[in-house]
């Protein structure tokens, strides 16, 4: 589904991702670990063009290269994207934060499909408050059902379990699962909590300083692994 080749990237002097490869199937959970700042952001904003690449090529659906496409173009090709931190419009309802992303939906369909109230009831109950009066776990859950109105075939979303009460963080894992198994989504998964990877990620990444450094099914993460690349 997303295949990342020989990536470099580059803030400013500063080389920030090295060679990276990533490889995400279609219809599994792929999950990026490492420790903070080795570049797992900055990777996923290379595939969503917010940052310019210097080298390598990163293709979608077997045969389309994303660095040749537009920003706004990479989205409409079926890109759903949960950036870190949210970004939720806090003055907008929460039904106007789902229709900013409609924007970007490729057949120009202009309502927010039920399904996305159906996978947060939350939603829902709580569409005419502002983005701003919800709880971290609620707004996070209104970030990922803003990015799934494009009924998008690849999700990714940046460390969804960042700062959240852990019965939201577990709603969301159900949410991702569902979406795998019940929608035929493929999700990337940027998750530094070891916990929710093992339950939810199919197949892990493991990046270290801008390289990736191990990859393998979610069963194979050792605790050499993790002692080596992911505990402080
Ligand atoms: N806009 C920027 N300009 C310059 N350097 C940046 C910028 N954004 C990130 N960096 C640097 O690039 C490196 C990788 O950052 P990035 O945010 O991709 O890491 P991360 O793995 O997502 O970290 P975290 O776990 O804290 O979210 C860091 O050293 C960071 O300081
Ligand atoms: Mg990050």
């Amino acid at each position: 589904m997303l295949k990342v080749d020989k990536l470099n990237q580059y803030y400013g002097e500063s080389h920030t991702l090295w060679d990276l490869d990533l490889e995400v199937s279609r219809g599994e959970c792929t999950c990026v670990m490492g420790r903070n700042g080795v570049g797992k952001t900055t990777l996923l904003k290379c595939v969503m063009g917010e940052v310019p690449v210097a080298s390598g090529s990163i293709l979608f659906a077997a045969d389309v290269e994303l660095t040749k496409r537009r920003v706004e173009d990479r989205s409409r090709l079926g890109i759903g994207y949960v950036p870190q931190g949210r970004q939720i419009f806090p003055l907008l309802t929460v039904e106007e934060n789902l229709r900013t992303g409609l924007a970007a939906r490729a057949d120009g369909k202009r309502s927010i499909p039920e399904r996305i109230y159906e996978l947060f009831p939350v939603l829902k109950e709580m569409r005419h408050r502002r983005g701003g009066d919800l709880s971290g776990g609620q707004q996070q859950q209104l970030a990922i059902g803003r990015a799934l109105v494009i009924e998008p075939r690849l999700l990714i979303l940046d460390e969804p379990g960042e700062g959240i009460q852990p019965n939201i963080v577990t709603q969301i894992g159900e949410v991702i699962r569902k979406l795998i198994h019940e929608d035929g989504l493929t999700v990337l998964l940027v998750e530094q909590k070891l916990p929710f990877a093992r339950k939810y990620a199919d197949r892990f990444v493991i990046m270290d300083r801008g390289r990736q450094v191990a990859k393998g099914a979610i069963g194979e993460l050792s605790d050499e692994l993790i002692k080596q690349h992911l505990t402080v």
